[in-house]
């Protein structure tokens, strides 16, 4: 069992650069209100790769306008702002992609088994431990991507959590019961980042999105926009869309929130 008093590192952009001797352009922030924001006014100004860190977040940002629990010194919250060299149909990969680099991270420290549950939160056992918002700007005319601001929610310690979120959520430590320096954390996914493009292009981390699936062959609650229902989830497409049976009926998801059928 970890100790409540366990010593905090604080994030520190010299050290997350030091582990692999990397060169990232990285801001570290004390407080603000979403490094999704922050990182997206930088990027609207002129930059062209940088990565934000704050300790806490007072509007944590997460899918469906739903709020993200930033506790100070608890957890990660980055936003890896960049302008890949992408046509607009590689824009619903990067999600996956990334989903499946931070499952790595994750599990190299920690050494436990992370899950993905359609499309981007990662699970460990039963609860979710990350959640990822990617917001993109596109250029339609060019058919190509301007820029993409990958925001990266993780729960290290839990040691903030209230009751109603315990229920549902966990953290690295806890499960893991090792003490998680976030700043290797960090240089662990900048690191997944490396020769981007070309993983994208090749999909060979498709396979392992899929493996690392917590929902597939499984019965699950589909929320789409417009309705609630009971299906299987049968297959995840190179798209990155769901497909799932209700019934007879095969459908393809490409939106939605999903979650697994409790036992009864
Ligand atoms: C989700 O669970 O629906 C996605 C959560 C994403 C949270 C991260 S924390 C860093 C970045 N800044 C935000 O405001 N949101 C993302």
């Amino acid at each position: 069992m970890l100790s409540k008093n366990a010593k905090i590192t604080l994030l520190d952009a010299t050290k997350i650069n030091s582990f692999y001797g990397a060169n990232n352009n990285i801001i570290v922030l004390n407080e603000t209100p979403s490094t999704n924001d922050y990182g997206k006014n930088l990027m609207l100004n002129g930059s062209d790769c940088v990565t934000v860190l704050s300790e806490s977040q007072t509007n944590g940002k997460g899918r469906f306008d739903r709020s993200f629990y930033s506790p100070k010194n608890d957890g990660v919250y980055m936003s890896f702002c960049f302008k890949p060299n992408l046509n607009i149909e590689y824009a619903p990969k990067i999600t996956s992609f990334v989903s499946v680099i931070v499952a790595r991270a994750i599990e190299k420290l920690a050494k436990v088994t992370v899950k993905i549950k359609w499309v981007n939160d990662l699970f460990i056992m039963s609860k979710k431990v990350c959640g990822i918002l990617t917001e993109s700007s596109i250029d339609y005319k060019n058919n190509k991507i301007n820029y993409v601001i990958v925001g990266i929610g993780i729960d290290v310690t839990g040691k903030y959590f209230p009751k109603k979120l315990a229920k549902i959520a966990t953290s690295i430590e806890k499960e893991s019961g090792k003490v998680i320096d976030r700043n290797k954390l960090i240089a662990e996914i900048l690191n997944g980042f490396k020769d981007f493009e070309a993983q994208i292009l090749s999909g060979k981390y498709f396979g392992e999105y899929k493996a690392r699936s917590n929902i597939l062959n499984k019965q699950i609650v589909v929320s789409s926009l417009t309705e609630t229902f009971e299906a299987t989830a049968v297959d995840i497409l190179d798209n990155g869309a769901l497909l799932v049976k209700k019934g007879e009926e095969l459908i393809t998801l490409t939106v939605g929130d999903v979650s697994v059928k409790p036992c009864n």
